[in-house]
């Protein structure tokens, strides 16, 4: 059981922000590994900061230490002059002048059951700083703006641990009596401690080079447990491509002489980009055909990327307090998107990263969890890591470039990299470098920064063709969210075209009202009206195209209207978004009748729609793989917004489902055929749109039904030669509850055994069933020899997607999901409270279902809420969410 923080924890609030009152310039750090008694020495060099008052006492954080010994210049303290607990050392008179402060700790990795701090995994030593570890391995100033070079000497047993890594170049290693030996490793560049890393054992390595722009080589090295070097491939080729990248797209070059990588099978998040040492779930790492999917492959790259980008967003410029988290998140999420968009297909990679902030971010905003992207209150900053702050923080920064243009956004970027390199910083100082650069007014765009909430952009149109004028009437909301009940308007850039009758843009004269700037209308106001003269054919407008601003656009254009941007629109974005509206409409109308208990209606022009997609070879099969999905349950259920009941929602989709397979058999069919892969498998793109499209002709025609679609979605699964086809082929056997859905899942079990992060989707699968049995499968599934409370990949691959991807079984109308869920988050809370209170989050939309349900998922929470002790982390979310 692990100490559990101040239940009554205190809020932290931005406006209380000061600067340190002392600087820690330099930390020497001698670690000596042991299983359970790790000796840590930390020698600090420390000064007063301007301002602070002469003598005034030394607060140094620390969370569950066992202090051996304090010295300052050497001089061990006598009993008086410090005041130490495990969570604070206070030194209560420290020396006026510049000093050194030498700090002795003990601490136990094997039972770091929070995998924060210094912890074990597989039996080597890994390091998880951010956001507040670091004072779990010694006490220190542990906040983003006291930047500090590191030198750390690692000692270990040679045969325990033959690898010894930390941060920075190595300058010295050796042996050691009694069989043990030790490496020096120095980072140049002060840094935060959350950046700090180590790592110890016995870990295979691949090795390979890169030489930047300037000409300077670089050692690239990727560490993973012994015998996984093969699957090591994709992810060094990833690493390089985003080197590359982001001296072409930024201008950034990488710093140091080497780069490391380790691949960790217990980690609570995808990554961290420690300075020259990422450490990454291995599931971000290992891929090879047989095992990962090809959307493994791109997640491997984006997060690759996404740690590699931090190296110039995060860590040469960091964040000078944890309100700041977007400053360094939003920004490199957004870098990695726009790298596996040039990468990928630039379209396809737009609507899967929409459909992501719609079904994560928009579901937070709209639930009492919401935040505005810089938060200015926090209880616990781990509940911070959220949609809001990575995806909508992503959104900000695209809108930025969109208001600016791309010279405008890349000189904003120069100057905040010459201005602030080596600082730690806020989400002003970062606006200010574009508003300086280009001359631009950011006042109302901060207010993305603040708000929270979705805005809904409602929008009418009226054409008069004698005065060939167009006018649209937009009308901006933003609904009330925790603390804020009322919100001012915000610039919300709307990028359109009007669409004329043959599918081209239209052109169009004088522009009065709002600013028009090249495509985009830029609404400003709360009632906002623009009107195009000189246009000459009726238009049907479409307006936010590439998705760009994150707001719920209500209205403006019928349902034929919408048809006709499906098939006709040159941005494709919004052909998909035509085409989602569709469907939504029809499956919002046919939830309705079902729980009514009415038969649910079909609609043949929807139909037509996406049989006219399936079959247009013109489009890249990725964008109509996407296009013919449905909008998911929980999409749906988002949309209705009240009195939610996920039986009909899922009645309603999958009887449309049956409908799109049944209808368009002959297609599927031919597309299934012709779709085949010749030659051997890779993950480029292109062959994984054409396996994506084959896919869901795949799992249509085994919704729609029928002995001869179980014949061949076995065949399927058993000819597969990768796993993106086998387990795409399991999982709709599974879903359409095919009798050969038992064998292929023993299969599955009995081929993949041992490889747990494999043996994830098959516990996945299972856990997405949408049955009856399925909770009691779950249940019987956390006794499994593969399953540990204690991996969180195990944790989330079964509980996890149990409560967020299987939406009429956590919302079982007897509450046993709820009461599973609140179960498991309060035996996960006593070893890992952050794993508890991210899967407690899957109750955030609770508010919105139906009364039944309602009562019985309130009556889960205060469960939980009643439950002594409880982490800060789960004492937090549980509050909010019944606030
Ligand atoms: N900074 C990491 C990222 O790249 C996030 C992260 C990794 C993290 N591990 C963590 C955050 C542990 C909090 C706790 O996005
Ligand atoms: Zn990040």
């Amino acid at each position: 059981m692990t100490s559990v923080k101040n239940e009554t924890a205190s809020a932290v609030r931005l406006a209380d922000y000061r600067p340190p009152e002392y600087l820690i310039d330099t930390i020497s750090l001698t670690i000596a590994l042991d299983p359970t008694e790790t000796r840590v020495t930390a020698e600090m060099a420390i000064r007063r900061n301007n301002g602070t008052p002469r003598n005034a006492p030394l607060r140094l954080d620390g969370d569950e230490l066992s202090l051996q010994s304090v010295r300052i210049d050497g001089k061990r303290l006598s009993g008086d002059a410090y005041h130490a607990t495990p969570d604070l050392l206070t030194i209560t008179a420290p020396p006026e002048g510049a000093f050194t402060l030498t700090v002795e700790t003990l601490v136990d990795p094997t039972a770091n059951t929070q995998l924060m701090g210094l912890y074990r995994s597989s039996g080597n030593y890994c390091t998880q700083c951010e956001a507040e570890g670091f004072r779990r391995i010694t006490y220190f100033l542990d906040r983003p703006d006291v930047l500090a070079v590191y030198t750390t000497r690692i000692e270990a047993k040679k045969d325990d641990a033959p690898i010894l890594l930390a941060n920075g170049n190595l300058t010295d290693s050796g042996d050691l009596p009694d069989g043990r030996h030790y490496a020096v490793w120095n980072d140049p560049f002060p840094k935060p401690s959350y950046l700090f890393a180590m790592v110890a054992g016995s870990l295979g390595v691949v090795e390979d080079e890169f030489t930047t722009q300037s000409g300077r080589k670089v050692d690239l090295k990727i560490y993973v447990e012994p015998g996984k070097e093969p699957r090591c491939a994709y992810a060094m080729d990833a690493l390089k491509r985003s080197m590359t990248w982001d001296e072409e797209a930024f201008g950034r070059e990488y710093d140091l002489d080497i780069f490391m990588i380790v691949a960790v099978s217990d980690f609570n998040m995808g990554a961290m980009e420690n300075k020259g040492l990422n450490v990454f779930n291995d599931r971000y790492i290992l891929a090879d055909p047989q095992t990962a999917t090809d959307q493994d492959y791109a997640n491997i790259e984006a997060v690759i990327a996404h740690e590699y980008f931090h190296n110039w967003t995060g860590n040469r410029i960091t964040c000078r307090d944890w309100f700041q988290l977007c400053l360094k998140e939003g920004l490199t999420v957004f870098r990695d998107q726009e790298f596996s968009s040039d990468q990928r297909s630039r379209a396809v990679k737009r609507i899967s990263d929409v459909r992501l902030l719609k079904s994560h971010q928009f579901a937070e905003d709209a639930g009492p969890l919401a935040h505005p992207v810089r938060p200015n209150t926090y209880k616990e900053i781990n509940n911070f890591y959220t949609a809001t702050v990575y995806e909508k923080g992503a959104e900000l920064i695209r809108m930025l470039k969109t208001l600016l243009g791309p010279e405008g956004f890349r000189a904003g970027m120069d100057l905040y990299f010459e201005l602030h390199d080596g600082e730690a910083v806020t989400v002003e100082d970062f606006l200010a470098a574009f508003a300086d650069a280009t001359g631009t007014d950011l006042s109302q765009f901060m207010l993305w920064y603040e708000q929270a909430g979705t805005p809904a952009l409602a929008v009418t149109s009226a054409f008069d063709a004698t005065a060939e004028k167009l006018t649209l009437t937009f009308e901006q909301s933003c609904p009330p969210t925790p603390g804020q009940p009322v919100k001012k308007p915000m610039h919300i850039p709307v990028r359109f075209g009007l669409v004329g009758p043959d599918g081209q843009d239209l052109s169009y004269g004088a522009v009065a009202g709002a600013t028009v700037t090249g495509d985009t209308i830029h609404v400003v106001d709360e009632r906002h009206r623009v009107t195009f003269s000189g246009v000459k054919a009726p238009p049907v407008p479409s307006l936010l195209r590439g998705f760009s601003a994150p707001v719920k656009l209500v209205g403006g254009l019928t349902t034929g209207e919408f048809g006709f941007l499906a098939g006709h629109d040159s941005d494709p974005f919004n052909r998909w978004q035509a085409i989602q509206n569709l469907a939504m409409g029809l499956l919002t109308e046919t939830t309705a009748a079902a729980h009514a208990g009415k038969p649910v209606p079909s609609d043949d022009s929807f139909l037509d729609a996406m049989g006219a997609i399936a079959s247009d070879t013109g489009l890249d099969p990725a964008f109509r793989a996407l296009a013919l999905q449905l909008p998911g349950e929980t999409d749906i259920a988002r949309d209705i917004g009240e009195d939610v009941d996920p039986d009909a929602i899922a009645t309603a989709r999958n009887a449309l489902r049956s409908a799109i397979g049944t209808a368009l058999g002959d297609i599927f069919r031919s597309l299934y055929d012709t779709l085949a892969d010749s030659g051997p498998y890779s993950p480029d793109a292109d062959a994984a749109g054409r396996r994506a499209l084959r896919n869901v002709a795949l799992d249509y025609l085994l919704a729609a039904g029928g002995e001869a679609a179980e014949a061949r979605a076995r065949d399927h699964y058993f000819g597969a030669d990768n796993m993106t086809d086998r387990l795409a082929a399991m999982t709709s056997l599974v879903h359409a509850a095919a009798p050969a859905a038992r064998e292929a899942l023993t299969d599955f079990h009995d081929r993949f055994a041992g490889d747990p992060l494999v043996i994830d989707k098959w516990f996945a699968v299972q856990a997405a069933a949408p049955f009856a049995g399925t909770l009691s499968k779950v249940e019987e599934l956390t006794t499994h020899t593969a399953f540990s409370w204690s991996n969180p990949n195990r944790v989330r691959s079964l509980i996890g997607v149990f409560a967020t991807g299987n939406p009429t079984q956590f919302n079982r109308a007897d509450g046993a999901g709820f009461e599973f869920i609140a179960n498991a988050v309060l035996k996960l809370d006593r070893s890992n409270p952050q794993v508890a209170a991210r899967l407690l989050s899957a109750f955030r939309s609770w508010r919105a279902l139906e009364p039944e349900r309602r009562e019985r998922a309130e009556a889960a929470l205060r469960q939980v809420a009643a439950t002594t002790p409880l982490s800060a982390d789960v004492q937090d979310i549980v509050s909010r969410s019944l606030d």
